[in-house]
């Protein structure tokens, strides 16, 4: 296999890597500065094109690992050339193959999305956490068994899934990764009304974070659940709405105590959580 990318970014670097580091032979890259393609040959040992042509004739499999929004134009342009056979693949973890390059099948070249379910946020160093990841594929049915055993062998495991459930799979990561974000920078800015520095709120919630992230992956998230909204304490988490008041995650920390409190039910069957739900219904009722 012989795989070439169309962007040298951070994953047409990371991937291109891996894949040399990998036994899997990188053509080179073609990308919109020549000197974004330049660098990333010499890093993964490859060739620059300068022409797009060039690099498809070359190449059994094109990654367009540009960004999303541009996917469908570089395929545009990709398709202008002879595609049979070839495999056309991108990275992005929301967009399916089949909306991306509706035609590439009636022109005789395969469709496919291989996303990397990882951050991948340096040119020349993320490559090395890709062997510990999951690559989640989904495209032409006829030769996905390709990828599938390609992949297997040198990451942590793949998984084909549908592509009506690209949106649903993106969601899931950007929830675990992106919207987790927003309850921990509410965390540190209630901990800095409290008189912490940004940093000593970090350092001080660290252990917390760290051993709760820790026992979710391990437990899974029902069985992992502590705090007063799993032990029924209904004053308290009274108490921390009431000091939201005022304070814009408020909706945020009502909605995540609802579905808490709903994980907490099927923990505890036999516990009685119907203050609880009193003091959720009428805080809601006042938002
Ligand atoms: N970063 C992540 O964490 C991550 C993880 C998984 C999947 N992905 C997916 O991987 C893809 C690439 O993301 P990225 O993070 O690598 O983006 P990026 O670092 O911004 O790199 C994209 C590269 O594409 C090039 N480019 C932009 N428009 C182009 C065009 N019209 N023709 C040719 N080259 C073009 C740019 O090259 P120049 O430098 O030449 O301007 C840029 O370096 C996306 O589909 C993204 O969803 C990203």
């Amino acid at each position: 296999m012989l795989a070439g990318f169309v962007g040298a970014g951070k994953v047409g670097f990371s991937l291109g890597k891996f894949m040399t580091e990998n036994g899997i032979q990188v053509t080179g890259y073609y990308s919109r500065h020549r000197e974004s393609a330049e660098e990333a040959a010499i890093f993964t040992g490859s060739q620059a094109y300068y022409e797009l042509e060039e690099l498809v004739s070359e190449s059994d499999a094109v990654f367009l690992t540009v960004p999303d929004e541009a996917i469908s134009s570089t395929y545009e342009q990709l398709k202008t050339f002879d595609i049979r056979d070839k495999y056309i693949c991108h990275c992005s973890g929301a967009l399916s193959a089949s909306e991306t390059f509706p035609d590439a099948a009636a022109r005789g070249a395969l469709g496919y999305s291989i996303h990397p379910l990882t951050p991948v946020s340096d040119k020349h160093s993320s490559y090395r956490e890709l062997a510990d990841s999951l690559f989640c594929i989904e495209g032409d049915p006829e030769r996905i068994d390709v990828w599938f055993d390609l992949l297997s062998g040198i990451c942590k495991g793949v998984k084909i899934i549908d592509s009506t459930c690209k949106s649903r799979y993106h969601a899931a990561a950007s929830i675990a990764s992106n919207l987790y974000c927003a309850l921990m920078s509410m965390s540190v800015g209630l901990l800095e009304d409290c008189g912490f520095s940004q940093n000593e709120a970090l350092d001080a919630l660290s252990p917390l974070v760290l051993a709760n992230a820790s026992a979710i992956l391990r437990y899974g998230p029902v069985k992992a659940l502590t705090g007063p909204i799993e032990r029924g304490d209904a004053d308290t988490v009274r108490r921390h709405i009431d000091c939201l008041e005022g304070n814009p995650g408020k909706a945020l920390y009502l909605e995540a105590a609802e579905m808490v409190l709903h994980e907490a039910e099927i923990k505890n069957p036999q516990r009685d959580y119907h203050a609880m739900h009193e003091v959720l219904i009428r805080s809601r009722s006042e938002v």
